[in-house]
């Protein structure tokens, strides 16, 4: 009996794995298409524009914790908010990569406005802002025990860094 499904297990195995094999070879050829051919799967710019809404709903994701904290809707759990807040710093490095110039193609595509290249270096000031004062959450909360005035402090600093960002950066 565990003979016979042992072999069934490998018998699918094997074909799982030639159906992969198959798909990448598949995939291999739909990947070059004959220049200029329309339709062949999203485009350079609505790849990078996925990829960095995933970046934001991530960052978005790892945040709500700590937003509840700050308005009294969630109990400070110590674990679960350092756990947020090493997230969201690795999640703030990668926004720098997520705005190439090939994704500057606006609304209706992505809700980042065209200033972001026009104003670059402010841009990317705000970006620098965010992950010092994540840095300093980081910090804070590994010393802190609860919602101190510290720690909101700090939080604050970061749900400002959002909202001032949207705000110029965001369409609505
Ligand atoms: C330096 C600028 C900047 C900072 C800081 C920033 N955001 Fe954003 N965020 C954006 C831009 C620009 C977009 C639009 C992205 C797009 O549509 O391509 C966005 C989009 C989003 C989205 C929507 C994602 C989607 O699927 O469309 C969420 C959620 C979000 N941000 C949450 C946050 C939170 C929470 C913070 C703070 C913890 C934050 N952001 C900090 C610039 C910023």
């Amino acid at each position: 009996m565990s003979r016979t499904s042992s072999t069934g297990r490998k018998i699918s195995l094997v074909a799982g794995v030639f159906v992969i094999v198959a798909g990448l070879a598949l995939s291999a050829q739909s990947q070059t298409p004959p220049a200029g051919a329309a339709g062949s799967g999203p485009s350079p710019a609505r790849q990078a524009i996925e990829s960095r809404k995933a970046v934001f709903t991530l960052i978005g994701n790892n945040f709500r914790l700590i937003g509840n904290v700050l308005k009294g809707a969630a109990p400070y759990d110590a674990a679960a908010v350092q756990k947020s807040i090493s997230r969201l710093v690795f999640l703030a490095d990668l926004i720098g990569d997520s705005f190439p110039e090939i994704s500057n193609i606006g609304e209706p595509d992505t809700k980042a406005k065209l200033d972001i290249w026009t104003n670059r270096a402010d841009f990317d000031k705000k970006v620098k802002e965010f992950q010092t004062h994540l840095a300093s959450l980081q910090q804070v909360a590994s010393a802190e025990a609860g919602p101190t005035d510290a720690f909101k402090t700090a939080a604050t600093a970061v749900a400002q860094d959002c909202k001032g960002c949207h705000d110029d950066y965001k369409a609505k």
